[in-house]
């Protein structure tokens, strides 16, 4: 008789984790695909991250997603990382092949794929407004798809700086400038591609882009997705822009982890429609 094979764990670590839509879509999907798999989450404090990732090696938990504070921190407990999250510098997926930890970011495919599920394969110039870890992986995908100019508004301009010294290898060219109503004008005056990268807008009905400033044809993205259409999305299509919501960035990204995991790549658009239909905004 052969023995029982174990359910594979996987998780996420972060803080705060409560909200986290990640083990809705991640046990629907082990379901969906019929893994003896399951998906949790845990919080971790900054403090105790070496702790969390020597437990995870300990339990032989599979793989994990990782999100706020530790996207950045991680690193350092890592044995290995993808091309892409060695850029970025910021990691949201592990996977653990016999205690080696791999790191892999999948925020900037999100990004790449959801441009493309809408349209969007080559981009001249693009907007950026933030210059965290999210921005990093736009930066990166906009890399792919763009020869332009990509600028960099941010609020603190140093933030800004960084993004353009650590992308400095790659074929587009990063312009950071300072938030102000004033560069706000002059770059969304001369892009195709707008993208919030900050979390302004997270339920709070606020937009840093005056609405003046949006016109029909371009595309504006948001990386919020709680609500689903902020106000600057909603502003963008009153403009008559297309819009992307951030929840496709979520979904694509998460498939991508899974796809990581487990070398199935997930329907997208099965995928969103189980997630709407679960999720309260
Ligand atoms: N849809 C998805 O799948 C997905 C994936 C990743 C992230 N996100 C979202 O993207 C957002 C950014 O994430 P992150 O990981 O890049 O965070 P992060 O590393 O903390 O960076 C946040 C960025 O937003 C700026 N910012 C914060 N509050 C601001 C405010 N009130 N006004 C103007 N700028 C502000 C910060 O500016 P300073 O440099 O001045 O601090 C920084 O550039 C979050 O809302 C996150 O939930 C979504």
């Amino acid at each position: 008789m052969t023995p029982k094979k174990e359910r594979e764990r996987y998780c996420i670590i972060g803080n705060p984790v409560e909200h986290s839509l990640s083990p809705l879509i991640m046990n629907y999907l082990f379901q969906k695909y019929g893994l003896n798999a399951y998906y949790y989450k845990a919080r971790v404090i900054e403090k105790e991250l070496e702790k969390a990732v020597q437990t995870i090696r300990t339990l032989g938990v599979k793989g994990f997603n990782v999100t706020m504070p530790h996207k950045k921190t991680i690193l350092r407990h890592l044995n290995e990382l993808d091309g892409a999250s060695h850029m970025i510098k910021a990691v949201n997926t592990v996977k653990n092949v016999d205690g080696r930890m791999i790191g892999f970011n999948t925020d900037w495919i999100g990004v790449k794929g959801s441009l493309e599920l809408h349209g969007v394969r080559k981009v001249e110039n693009a907007l950026i407004i933030g210059a965290g870890g999210a921005a990093a992986a736009a930066v990166y995908a906009l890399g792919q798809i763009s020869r332009g100019v990509i600028y960099i508004i941010n609020r603190t301009y140093e933030n800004a700086v960084g993004i353009k010294h650590e992308f400095k290898d790659l074929k587009v060219e990063i312009k950071p400038l300072l938030l102000s109503k004033e560069n706000l004008r002059r770059t969304t005056d001369d892009v195709s591609l707008i993208i919030n990268a900050t979390p302004v807008g997270m339920r709070e009905w606020k937009s840093l882009v005056p609405p003046e400033f949006l016109r029909r044809e371009i595309y504006v993205m948001d990386m919020v997705y709680r609500p689903l259409k902020t106000k600057l999305l909603m502003d963008a299509e009153k403009a008559g822009a297309n819009t992307i919501d951030g929840l496709w960035m979520l979904i694509i990204q998460a498939a991508e982890a899974f796809k990581i995991w487990t070398g199935i790549k997930p329907d997208v658009v099965d995928l969103r429609k189980f997630v709407e239909a679960n999720i309260d905004e």
